[in-house]
Formats: structure tokens, C-alpha cells, sequence
């Protein structure tokens, strides 16, 4: 997603202080004091990945990992589906919730009264700890990093939440393909395509892999900087 203030898509998604300020904290605890220090952090606009691979698909049930401020499961919901919204900070959640009513709020003056209901369940908790009591259509993930998140076992817990038919859409930062800007020296929080399908065991015959591959993007950093960092982007069908 791009941090508000930037025109284009800028800055990175990796927690934003240094690892070993953040050692200490719970998750919870470092989200809650990072979506605390600014009315906003994202832009509030779909992350771009999930737009191109997303809007294709027939709308059901979706789950939004480390859903962050909400733009994405807003979007998703505003597509049709009915969604599932998880993030460890009560702080973007209360946000993430408030811009839904925001948009649901403009809706309604455009449509009748049953196409303002919430399609989305906000949910706090701990992707460390959690698992899905069902499955889903989509599963996203969009930039889950942070200096606490050891991403292997949420994301496999991602993998394992999709149902038969269902799409899996992981979307990272590339470690080599970094912003020049900001301190990245946990290259260990990001993924490449290779990783991704290699830790999460993406393969035949129970997957197959639409899409596993970097794409350029260009941002804008905190001080207008331009680069051009790359998205690792994983897309795959679960077929059993
Ligand atoms: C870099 S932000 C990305 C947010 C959103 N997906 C986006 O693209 O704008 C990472 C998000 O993951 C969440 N997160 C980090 N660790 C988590 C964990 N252990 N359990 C649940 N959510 C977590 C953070 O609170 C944050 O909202």
C-alpha cells in the first residue's frame, strides 16, 4: 500500500523503526504505537497487486491478513465480496473500521439502504497464534512484514485457509528490490517468489501457480525521492 502524503506508491512496508527498538514489544504493542504516531499511515487506496489479480475474480468469501488501516478489504468489499479482516493493532482496526463507515456512509447516498450493510468482520488477533476456523475463495496478503513476524507460518497458515477453487494471492516486498530509503537491515522479513512457493510448498497437484514473479513498481520516499522497488507477487489456485 502507499503511505499517505506520497502521490505514487511509496514506502515500504516494514514496520518502520529498527529491529532491535522493537524486540521488546509484542506485536501488538509496536503496531498499536506505529498506527498511533499519525492520523494515517496508508494511503487508503487498494494496494495495486491485489486490484490487477483481485478484480477478475468471482466475488465470495475473502480473508485479509494483516489488513492494516483497511483499504484493501474496503475494496474487496466494495467488489462484492464478504470479508474477513485480520490485523494484530486494535488501533488500525478501530481506523480500519471507521473508513469503511466512511465509504459505506458516501454509498448510501447513491443506493438504497441494503447495499450500505458492512460485508466486512473486523477481527484482532496475533497471525503468530491464529488459525482460520474456515476456509475461503481468496485468501490475500498483502505486505505482511514487520520486525516481530517470522512470515513462514502465517503465511502457511494463509495457504491452508483457502478452500477448493480458492485463490491464494501473496504480495511482498522483494529483499533485493528494496527502497534506498529506510532501514532494511532485516532482509529476512522479505520474500522472493522462490521462497514463497518453496516455504509454503506450493506446488502440483495441489496448487497450481498462476503467477510467482517480481514486478517493478515505481514510489515516491518521504522526502520525494523516486525509485523503483520491486512487488513479490504470488498468485495460485488451490485444486485440492
Ligand atoms: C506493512 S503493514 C501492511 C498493511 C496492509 N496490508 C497494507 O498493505 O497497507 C503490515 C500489517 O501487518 C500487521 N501485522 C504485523 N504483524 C502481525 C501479526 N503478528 N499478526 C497480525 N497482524 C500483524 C500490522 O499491524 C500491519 O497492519
Amino acid at each position: 500500500m502507499t503511505e499517505q502524503g506520497a502521490d505514487h506508491h511509496h514506502a515500504t512496508h516494514d514496520g518502520g523503526t529498527r529491529q532491535g527498538e522493537q524486540r521488546q514489544q509484542s506485536a501488538a504493542e509496536a503496531w498499536d504505537e506505529r498506527y498511533g504516531s499519525k492520523p494515517q499511515i496508508w494511503s487508503g487506496k487498494p494496494n495495486p497487486q491485489l486490484v490487477r489479480e483481485g478484480g477478475g475474480l468471482r466475488p465470495g468469501k475473502a480473508l485479509d491478513l494483516g489488513c492494516g488501516e483497511g483499504a484493501d478489504a474496503i475494496w474487496l468489499a466494495q467488489q462484492g465480496w464478504t470479508v474477513t479482516a485480520v490485523d494484530v493493532s486494535a488501533v488500525a482496526l478501530e481506523r480500519a473500521a471507521r473508513h469503511e463507515k466512511d465509504a459505506l456512509d458516501r454509498e448510501s447516498v447513491h443506493a438504497g439502504p441494503e447495499a450500505i450493510a458492512s460485508r466486512i468482520r473486523w477481527e484482532q488477533c496475533d497471525l503468530d497464534e491464529w488459525q482460520p476456523a474456515e476456509t475461503y475463495d481468496l485468501v490475500s496478503s498483502q505486505f505482511l512484514h514487520g520486525p516481530q513476524l517470522v512470515w513462514q507460518g502465517p503465511l502457511r497458515t494463509a495457504a491452508a485457509a483457502v478452500r477448493p477453487g480458492g485463490t491464494l494471492l501473496i504480495v511482498g516486498h522483494h529483499p533485493d528490490r528494496l527502497p534506498p530509503w529506510g532501514n532494511h537491515t532485516a532482509h529476512e522479513m522479505f520474500y522472493t517468489p522462490a521462497q514463497l512457493v518453496q516455504e509454503l510448498g506450493i506446488s502440483a497437484p495441489e496448487w497450481q501457480v498462476e503467477i510467482s514473479t517480481t514486478r517493478e513498481r515505481a514510489v515516491t520516499g518521504p522526502d520525494g525521492q523516486e525509485a523503483v522497488i520491486g512487488d513479490t507477487v504470488l498468485r495460485a489456485t488451490r485444486l485440492a
